[in-house]
């Protein structure tokens, strides 16, 4: 069984193809995300962008909406973001798309890793160090 480590270059393939999609037309911005699941599985997205502009959706949120509507709930290992300037730059999930990937982590109970960036510039992080003592589902049930 590959090792989480093993698939990145995968995931880092899946989250720039996924970026060659993106829609971003007025931030010129364009960003791909890849999921990569426990069972193998791996779901990516880019992001929208809207002539109302605060309606944009990030690529993290396109890509946790596309493996909700495939029916996962958890079982997620690790997150690669590919943005402009990947290989000496990198881009982290903003504030929403942390809480958004939060809720798929906590309904399987992992803290995925997440990857931004190749090379000695990369970022090598945890969900958990992106966003501590996070709000989830468990919280609505105190
Ligand atoms: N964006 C993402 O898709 N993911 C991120 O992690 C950061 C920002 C998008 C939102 C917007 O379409 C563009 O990048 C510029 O902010």
């Amino acid at each position: 069984m590959a090792t989480v480590e093993d698939r990145l270059s995968e995931m880092i393939a899946a989250a720039e193809s996924a970026r060659a999609r993106a829609y971003a037309p007025y931030s010129g911005f364009a960003v791909g995300a890849a999921l990569a699941f426990e069972d193998g599985g791996v779901v990516a997205g880019a992001n929208v962008e809207n002539a109302s502009y605060g309606l944009s959706l990030c690529a993290e949120a396109v890509a946790v909406a596309r493996a909700m509507n495939e029916g996962r709930r958890g079982g997620l290992l690790a997150v690669a973001v590919a943005g402009p300037g990947a290989g000496d730059g990198t881009v982290m999930p903003c504030g929403r798309c942390r809480q958004m990937l939060s809720e798929m982590a906590q309904l399987g109970g992992t803290d995925p890793l997440v990857w931004s960036g190749e090379g000695q510039a990369a970022v090598e992080t945890r969900l958990s160090a992106l966003l501590p003592l996070a709000f989830g589902p468990d919280s609505l049930n105190p």
